[in-house]
């Protein structure tokens, strides 16, 4: 990863001076107008109804996956002043000096720490943000050096706020499971146990938004992704039906999507949808992903329950996920920037 400038101090030195760098080609640049595509709205999942067993919950999730891939979760169970908090520390975090933020640098061949990811060529557009990404679990995984131990609850929030992700996922594999025609326990039982990691996302505001991109469009390589977004400045949008379609946020709901391994198991019938992030004139936006990810060394490939009279064929063949991961690396790098599933 080549080095770049660090988004909120070149906004903050000089905000009205965006580099060409950052500044998209046209067929790329966010329209106005996407963000005031609102005729359609991505489904409204209710957690307590469906770690019930509620059917007709079960029937909305099945159809939020198969037609959206995108979901937003509420009644979760996660205390509001948990969310709250966590917002307010990485906050505090991201006000921080430069020079304090820095103890915690990604280094070039890592992807834990802060700093801005994918940079490969002086050539690539640059995303208009940066970002703080942490292994939470196992916790044997964690790189405690870049654990910022400022503001001083910080570590704390993480620690609690992703216990807590880290339940509502595992509810949610459970229904998985079930509208995947499997028992409940199926996914959560699949592997010894699974990966989670954190990409705090930070947006500085940008005085030509409708030109720039906070993230460019992608898929999460993930199982799932949980996504605490901004309670009032929107900034996802997802690709729904071949329109860019804004994420407008619920008060402490978490946004939901299903990765590209939940697209493999289910060999296609749910996709991981692409998605990207645009930012905003007068309001800086922070954004929190929660990734539950397989361990590299486990095999992926479709259920052979779910190769059939809808998808006679196995569309995608078996890998192994670090495999995966490294093969969506190289296409990033070579600056196609979503994930080819066809391998
Ligand atoms: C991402 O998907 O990488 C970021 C999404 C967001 O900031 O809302
Ligand atoms: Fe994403």
């Amino acid at each position: 990863s080549l080095p770049v400038p660090n988004v909120q101090e070149m906004e903050r030195s000089n905000p009205m001076q965006v580099p060409e760098r950052y500044i998209r080609n046209q067929e790329d640049m966010p329209k106005t107008t996407d963000a005031i595509h609102l005729s359609c709205e991505i489904p409204v999942i209710d957690l307590s109804l469906l770690s019930n067993g509620h059917k007709e919950e079960l029937k909305k999730l099945e159809l939020a996956c198969e037609e959206w891939g995108f979901f937003q979760v509420v009644n979760h169970g996660v205390a509001e002043e948990v969310l709250q908090g966590m917002k307010y520390s990485a906050s505090e975090f991201f006000e921080l000096p430069l020079q304090e933020k820095n103890k915690y640098a990604m280094a070039s061949d890592d992807i834990q720490g802060y700093g801005q990811a994918f940079v490969v060529s002086e050539e690539q557009k640059l995303d208009w943000s940066d970002i703080l990404v942490l292994v939470i679990y196992p916790t044997r995984f964690r790189k405690l050096k870049f654990w910022p131990n400022a503001p001083k609850e910080f570590k704390e929030k993480i620690e609690v706020y992703s216990n807590e992700v880290k339940r509502v996922g595992e509810e949610l594999l459970c229904s998985l499971s079930l509208i995947m025609g499997m028992d409940k326990d199926t996914l959560l039982g699949l592997h010894k146990e699974f990966v989670q990691a954190l990409r705090v996302n930070y947006y500085p505001t940008c005085s030509i938004p409708d030109q720039v991109l906070g993230v460019s469009p992608h898929s999460d390589t993930s199982i799932l992704t949980i996504l605490m977004q901004d309670d009032d400045v929107t900034g996802l949008q997802i690709k729904h039906s071949g329109e860019w379609v804004p994420v407008k946020p619920i008060p402490n709901a978490l946004v939901v999507n299903i990765g590209d391994v939940i697209e493999i198991w289910s060999n296609g019938k749910y996709r991981s949808i692409e998605h990207r992030a645009v930012t905003n004139k007068n309001r800086a936006r922070i954004s929190f992903a929660s990734f539950i990810l397989p361990h590299d060394d486990v095999e992926i490939e479709p259920f052979d329950h779910l190769v059939d009279s809808q998808q006679p064929i196995k569309i995608y063949k078996k890998v192994r996920y670090g495999d995966y991961l490294r093969h969506s690396m190289k296409r990033k790098m070579e600056g196609k920037f979503h994930t080819e599933m066809e391998m």
